[in-house]
């Protein structure tokens, strides 16, 4: 049987039904422009996609007697497109379809067939329970949590939507989760991220895992942000990135009666300000937290949990077997260092200045910032400009492809002069590989408080 039967109806409810066929959408395009597509996959289900630029809400309607007309969904329209399938409501099948828009019905919020899908209550950010081993001192001292911004439940809320939503970028293209997936430890796949009109960056997306503890309290591969609440401004302003102004920004959000509504609840006040937005974003990287990898079990049990591989990796990483020096420079539970910026003899002469190239002091020129290995093993490729494809050939660089320079930092700068030769064997390049990959935390890519909350109808 031919269930379905597709009208869309825009400008008011009362606008008498056009020609119907029995294959496909009949469509009358009033104000505001959209177009509305059906296609039936069995006699139950009817797959239906709105295209709408001016990101309205629609009501969605079906009817088998093409009199009485019932609500089926209420879809708010982020990015231009949205798309679900419906199963045919109420049964029996044959159903006819209709969508039609209601100037007085466009402040939706928050309820299941609203492409922004947020939980009914809160997901818990501020009050996660770490592991015994996070309240050590070296750990605390990291923190870099400015007391005027405190996460919240409500804040970090606001900071994922604003992370996952396009309107951050100027054409609507991308999102921070463009280049920061959660899949890929919240870095981008690709060596050097594309921006918002296709344009390449020159540097590989960082990866955001644990980014709340790292004591020098600087972001960016050049330590350029002072702060996290300075960073997280910065790609939206981004001229290759997302190329908006934060006046455009704060003007688009308080037009989405979403947006008021979580800033309220986040802040108290329905007023958009690039400060909130910047403090909300800054709330949700900071709640990136992976604390139960295999290496936090290891922790707690002596790393019984490791295999072989894994525990003469892990030796080897902290120089117990061998000459390395890796735990000088990736250092405590974070694997970050507390107080250098470092040049690890990528190359010189330096292509990328780094740090150098910010402050103008030589002596800082090719020093990096040392990123967390946290979910190392997810983010490939690897370091600044993502020259590495795998972790193999970031410890076979580091066994013998140091390059000496003017500014290499001391831990891998061999006792008789010339940079430090591990001169690793394939069986412990092997372990160290194999003791990177305890660092992933399955439960931080698979948790749904970091994942996407919109639906764009892919
Ligand atoms: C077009 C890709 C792209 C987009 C979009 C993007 N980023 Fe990034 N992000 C990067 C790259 C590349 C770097 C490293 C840049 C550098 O060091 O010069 C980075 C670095 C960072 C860092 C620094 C991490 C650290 O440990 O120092 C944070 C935090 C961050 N981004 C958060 C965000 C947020 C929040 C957004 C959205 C407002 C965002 N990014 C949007 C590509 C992107
Ligand atoms: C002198 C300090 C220092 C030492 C010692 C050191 N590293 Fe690094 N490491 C860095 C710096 C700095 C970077 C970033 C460099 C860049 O991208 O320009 C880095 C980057 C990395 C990365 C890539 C991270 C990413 O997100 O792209 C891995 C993996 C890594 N190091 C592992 C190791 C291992 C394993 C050892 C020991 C064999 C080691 N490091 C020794 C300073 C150090």
């Amino acid at each position: 049987m031919k269930p379905n039967l597709l009208k869309l109806l825009t400008g008011s409810l009362v606008l008498p039904l056009l020609t119907l066929t029995a294959t496909a959408a009949t469509v009358a395009i009033l104000a505001p422009v959209a177009s509305l597509s059906l296609t039936t996959t069995n006699p139950v289900q009817a797959s239906l996609t709105i295209s709408n630029s001016g990101d309205q809400v629609w009501i969605i309607q079906s009817s088998a007697s093409l009199t009485n007309w019932v609500t089926v969904a209420t879809w708010k329209i982020h990015n231009g497109l949205y798309h679900e399938t419906l199963t045919n409501h109420p049964a029996p099948a044959n159903l006819f379809y209709r969508a039609f828009y209601d100037p007085s019905q466009q402040d939706i919020f928050s309820t299941v067939t609203n492409a922004l899908l947020l939980p009914a209550s809160l997901y818990d950010y501020a009050e996660v329970v770490l592991p015994a081993s996070f309240s050590a001192p070296v750990i605390t001292a990291e923190d870099n949590t400015p007391a005027t911004n405190e996460t919240t439940d409500a804040g970090a809320t606001l900071g994922r939507v604003l992370f996952y939503d396009k309107r951050l970028s100027t054409n609507q293209t991308i999102a921070c989760a463009s280049c920061h997936q959660q899949a890929h430890g919240f870095s981008d796949p690709r060596a050097l991220s594309t921006g918002f009109n296709g344009t390449q960056g020159t540097r590989h997306a960082m990866g955001l895992s644990n980014d709340r503890w790292y004591q020098r309290k600087h972001f960016f591969w050049d330590e350029r942000a002072n702060t996290l609440e300075d960073q997280v401004l910065q790609p939206i302003q981004n001229p290759i990135e997302m190329g908006m102004t934060l006046a455009a920004l704060t003007n688009r959000l308080a037009a989405e009666p979403f947006y008021t509504n979580l800033f309220t609840a986040a802040f108290g006040s329905p007023t958009i300000t690039a400060n909130l937005v910047s403090r909300a974003l800054a709330q949700f990287v900071r709640s990136i937290i992976s604390s139960q990898s295999p290496y936090d079990i290891g922790e707690t049990n002596n790393f019984a949990n490791y295999t072989a591989q894994q525990t003469l990796g892990r030796q080897l990483f902290l120089g117990q077997t061998g000459n390395a020096t890796c735990a000088i420079c990736h250092a405590t539970d974070n694997f970050v260092p507390t107080t250098t910026l470092n040049n690890n003899g990528l190359e010189y002469p330096y292509v990328d200045l780094g740090v150098g190239g910010i402050t103008g002091v030589a002596t800082q020129d090719g020093l990096f910032k040392v990123p967390s290995l946290r979910n190392v093993g997810l983010r490939a490729p690897y370091m600044h400009d993502g020259r590495f494809t795998n972790l193999t050939q970031v410890v076979q660089f580091y066994s013998t492809g140091v390059v000496s320079n003017p500014n290499l930092s001391p831990p891998l700068i061999a006792p008789g002069g010339g940079p430090l030769r591990l001169n690793l064997t394939t069986n412990q390049i092997g372990a160290v590989v194999a003791f990177l990959n305890t660092l992933t935390d399955t439960n931080l890519v698979a948790n749904a408080k970091f994942s996407d909350p919109f639906n764009y109808g892919n």
